[in-house]
């Protein structure tokens, strides 16, 4: 079928052009942005995930969501070893802008970006134990905000302390215009420890004095793991919704509402194919369901179109989605893998999930074995595919992959 009018969007952070079965979570959020309104206590949300489940796109959907209500939002994606504080800034920044035509004294405004600009500025070289030139690149960073930097508040070089200021600040901009500020941290899990400790603060703080501002973060299923190891009241601080792959009915919908409004139509067995390829996983729903739609010949899409199709999506997904992640890791690391690859079928087979698509948790002691090495000597392995993101420790002593099928996709890579 024409491939211009192809509706569907495999991509990361790509805007489905159906957002299947997150009805939940959307109106979850509803509830939580009315009640923080009116100043009633609510946890922030935390979605959690695989990889290319929908965190990124529901992520900015709830951002919609917040923008639809009037309220100031702004959105950061952290790395690693990279400081919150510049990040945080700009999307208050943002924030703060959008809730501007709203206020009616604009000097309360720039009493904020002056504080704002205090403290952005104030990430100084001292103890970062970065090169010189970071430094210099620092020294020529302007926030772009007019107005004078304010001193004496939000800008101690404490983070915790300067962090509880600034969203305090912020809050009662919002409270000023009766709505809220939401800011949304994704991959939220590569914050690094001391902002994480110093965001879990000013959380708390924000929640016990009802102030309208709410962090929304995104990130793989460690993030809890990640948040209570930095304080411990955090599991209470949030409320986690774990993002997952969609269920039958989510599935067929995410393929077929964007296709009948381009009065394309699916055969049932073709459905059902296409969901024994995909497992639900958004991603893979997506581009097989792109493939299959350039190839099919005709509405309605048959199992025989999908059969045709589903090697194209294969291939595409295997240099897209699990190569270009594979391309990261070292040798150590990719050997690390395989041996993972292999020990999380057999573990399946113990835990019952035996199948070639799920893959189980494994214990790093059983890598170790495999691998004919001790422990420890791989920890340096395990903790930099961590860092990249590959793999998580959900459980203690055990690691998962943290894109869906990527074991099954090393079992097929020649080693
Ligand atoms: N609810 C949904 N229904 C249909 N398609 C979806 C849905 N959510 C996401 N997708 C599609 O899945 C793909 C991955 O989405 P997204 O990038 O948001 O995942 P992610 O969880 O952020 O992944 P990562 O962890 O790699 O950042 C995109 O192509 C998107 O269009
Ligand atoms: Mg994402």
């Amino acid at each position: 079928m024409d491939p211009v009018r192809n509706p569907y969007a495999p991509g990361a952070g790509q805007r489905p052009p159906e957002l299947a079965g997150r009805g939940r979570e959307l109106d979850v959020f509803d509830v939580v942005l009315e009640r923080v309104a009116r100043g009633r206590p609510e946890r922030s949300l935390m979605l959690t995930g695989l990889r290319g489940v929908g965190k990124t796109v529901l992520l900015n959907t709830l951002r919609s969501q917040a923008i639809g209500r009037l309220w100031g939002t702004g959105k950061i994606e952290a790395r690693p070893d990279q400081s919150l504080r510049r990040p945080v800034a700009a999307a208050l920044h943002m924030a703060v802008r959008e809730l501007a035509p709203h206020h009616r004294a604009p000097d309360r405004i720039d009493g904020f970006l002056g504080v704002l600009k205090a403290f952005a500025l104030r990430g100084g070289p001292a103890g970062s134990g970065r090169g010189s030139a970071t430094t210099k690149l620092r020294d020529r960073w302007q926030p772009g905000i007019d107005v004078p930097a304010a001193s004496g508040r939000a800008d101690s070089g404490d983070i915790e302390i300067d962090l509880v200021e600034l969203l305090t600040d912020a809050a009662s901009v919002a409270t000023d215009v009766g709505t809220g500020i939401a800011v949304f941290i994704d991959e939220m899990q590569d914050v690094n420890p001391e902002d994480v400790s110093a965001l879990c603060a000013a959380c708390h703080e924000l929640s016990q004095i009802g102030a309208p501002l709410i962090v929304v973060g995104a990130g793989l299923p460690h993030l809890p793991a990640v948040l209570s190891a930095a304080k411990s009241y955090s599991e209470r601080l949030f409320r986690y919704q774990r993002i997952d792959r969609l269920d039958r009915v989510a599935a067929d919908q995410a393929l077929c509402a964007p296709a009948e409004r381009e009065e394309v139509e699916y055969e049932q067995k073709a459905l059902d194919l296409l969901y024994e390829k995909s497992g639900g996983y958004p991603y893979f729903v997506q581009a097989y369901g792109k493939a299959t739609w350039d190839h099919a010949p005709r509405s309605p899409v048959t199992a025989a179109d999908v059969r045709v199709a589903a090697p194209e999506a294969e291939a595409e997904l295997a240099v897209g989605f699990f190569g270009s992640r594979f391309e990261r890791a070292t040798p150590a690391e990719r050997e690390y893998m395989r041996a993972m690859a292999t020990l999380s079928l057999v573990a399946g087979e113990e835990t019952g999930v035996e199948r070639d698509d799920m893959d189980a948790a494994v214990p790093t002691a059983e890598i170790a074995r495999a691998l004919g090495r001790k422990p420890a000597s791989l920890s340096p392995a395990r903790d930099a595919l961590i860092k990249k993101g590959l793999i998580y420790s959900g459980e203690r002593g055990t690691v998962a992959f943290t894109v869906p099928h990527f074991g099954r996709y090393l079992r097929t890579q020649p080693a």
